[in-house]
């Protein structure tokens, strides 16, 4: 979601995620790039935070959890709720990613990475995990994959167990606007080469509730408001979890959120120049925890792409 990629160039029809990805995190600073965008351990760690408060207030999550991540990227939301778990174990369908989480998350004794090699969470048992998470991954992938995953996390949960995963938001007005934006792109683009396999692919969020039923797992709860779709799946059985519904609109992105992330896409996707958006968050109210955390994100992306945008004369 922090990663904000201009389409990249057509990929040959032989590529696949597993090397698109693997070639995103061929070293550490490409693979925080790949995540977050900006390649900033602080940056990194303000970002991981904010997610990481999320995924723990949406699975209400305990010290006794057994949890996973599908697509951990660098560890970004794992280095920060593995410390408070039983066990957390990260997959990724990139072998360098995994690679670079495992180095890490190496002081964590609880925490565990594999890589994947396709929609298959193999290296989990049936009914062997409490809960799971996905973010910013199902965004990069077809939809047939996207609902091979959900069967497989319907595989691996515990009756009862939960999930938190999120999809890009059609329905929502900057969802749509970041979707024209792909749509442009296509179009300009030679029609007789591939899609860019790791492209950004967007659902209505009727859409996500069916692929839910249909995996197997019950809605426990969905918030929509927001250029993302973001769901908590539960797999029928077990105890019932309390207080589903009070946790909405903890795991709610702010209408803040959606204001700057919606003037971050007018930078980074539509050409205004940083500077422009910098100076506007900075009268913002610092108490809020959103202006701040775009502000350290977007300096460091215009930090790190000096030629992309000019200085600005004192
Ligand atoms: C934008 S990054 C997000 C990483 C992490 N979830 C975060 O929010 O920091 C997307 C991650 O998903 C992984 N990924 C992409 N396609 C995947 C697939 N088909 N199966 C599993 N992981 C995948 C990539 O290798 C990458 O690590």
């Amino acid at each position: 979601m922090w990663s904000i990629h201009a389409a990249p160039a057509l990929n040959s029809s032989s590529d696949s995620y597993k090397s698109v990805w693997n070639a995103r995190s061929a070293s550490l600073a490409d693979g925080m790039l790949a995540v977050d965008g900006s390649a900033d351990e602080a940056v990194l760690a303000l970002t991981g935070a904010y997610t990481a408060a999320q995924v723990r207030a949406a699975l209400d999550l305990q010290a006794s959890d057994l949890v996973f991540e599908i697509g951990c990227g660098v560890g970004r939301i794992g280095a920060q709720l593995a410390p408070a778990l039983s066990g957390w174990h990260g997959l990724d369908i990139a072998e360098n990613m995994v690679a670079l989480t495992r180095e890490r998350l190496a002081h964590l004794t609880g925490a565990r990475v594999s890589a994947l090699v396709g929609p298959a969470l193999t290296p989990l048992a049936d009914a062997s995990m409490d809960k799971g998470y996905c973010v910013a991954v199902f965004i990069h992938m077809d939809k047939e994959d996207f609902n091979l995953y959900l069967r497989e996390v319907a595989r691996v949960l515990k009756p009862g167990g939960l999930f938190y995963f999120d999809a890009w938001n059609l329905a929502h007005p900057v969802g749509w606007q970041r979707f024209s934006y792909e749509v442009d792109q296509i179009g300009r683009n030679d029609p007789a080469q591939r899609k860019d396999v790791a492209r950004n692919q967007f659902c209505t969020p009727d859409e996500v509730r069916l692929y839910v039923q249909h995996a197997g797992l019950e809605l426990a709860f969905e918030h929509s408001d927001s250029p993302w779709v973001q769901v908590v799946a539960r797999k029928p059985g077990g105890t019932a979890a309390p207080a589903l519904e009070a946790r909405r609109a903890a795991i709610a992105y702010s209408p803040r959120w959606t204001e700057l992330f919606a003037d971050a896409c007018a930078v980074l996707i539509g050409g205004t120049h940083p500077e422009t958006m910098l100076a506007r968050w900075r009268t913002l109210p610092a108490n809020e925890p959103e202006p701040p955390m775009f502000i350290a994100w977007l300096s460091a992306i215009w930090q790190r792409n000096p030629h992309q945008w000019p200085a600005v004369a004192a």
